[in-house]
């Protein structure tokens, strides 16, 4: 395993769609290591494989965040949210914009369909923190950064922010 570097905004690859992942390899199970291990060290509670450069459909997610609470990661291939039900506002954070918290809003409820990392597929329904972080990784595969969910204003500041941040 090894841990990879993610991408922070503005670097352009953040914009870059992830194709879909036909190969369950090898290859593919060490990136999925590699995520793991990324994610963890960073530390997050989701990234999706366009962060680190990896054009791919695929992000994880991991939402216990308690000291205590075993780890529960869970992998999402080929996503697809099928159903977004309800409104919430969320204050989100996203490793490609360190130091970075804004409040989103997002569908309370999802329902995901995707493949695990065996290629098996599954669906899901998810509230609370795991719903948003689906919304959110799955804006990743899309190219879609937290950014584009705000007004042009704050839009502006957090542009000026993550400038600075790489200046440093
Ligand atoms: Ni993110």
């Amino acid at each position: 395993m090894a841990i990879r570097t993610i991408l922070h905004y503005p670097d352009k690859r953040l914009r870059d769609p992830g194709l879909p992942v036909t190969d369950f390899g090898p290859d593919f199970q060490k990136l999925v290591e590699d995520m793991a291990e990324t994610m963890y060290a960073a530390p997050g509670v989701g990234l999706a494989a366009t962060q680190i450069g990896e054009a791919k459909r695929l992000f994880i997610i991991d939402v216990a965040t308690g000291d205590d609470e075993p780890s529960d990661l869970r992998v999402f291939v080929n996503p697809e949210i099928l159903e977004r039900t309800g409104d919430v506002r969320w204050e989100e954070g996203c490793l490609s914009f360190p130091g970075v918290h804004e409040e989103i809003d997002r569908a309370e409820r999802v329902k995901v369909r995707a493949q695990d990392r065996e290629g098996k597929p599954f669906e899901l329904e998810a509230d609370g923190l795991l719903a948003v972080a689906i919304q959110h990784e799955n804006d990743h595969l899309d190219g879609k950064l937290m950014v584009d969910h705000l007004g042009l204003i704050k839009r502006r500041l957090v542009h000026r922010q993550m400038i600075k941040h790489a200046a440093e």
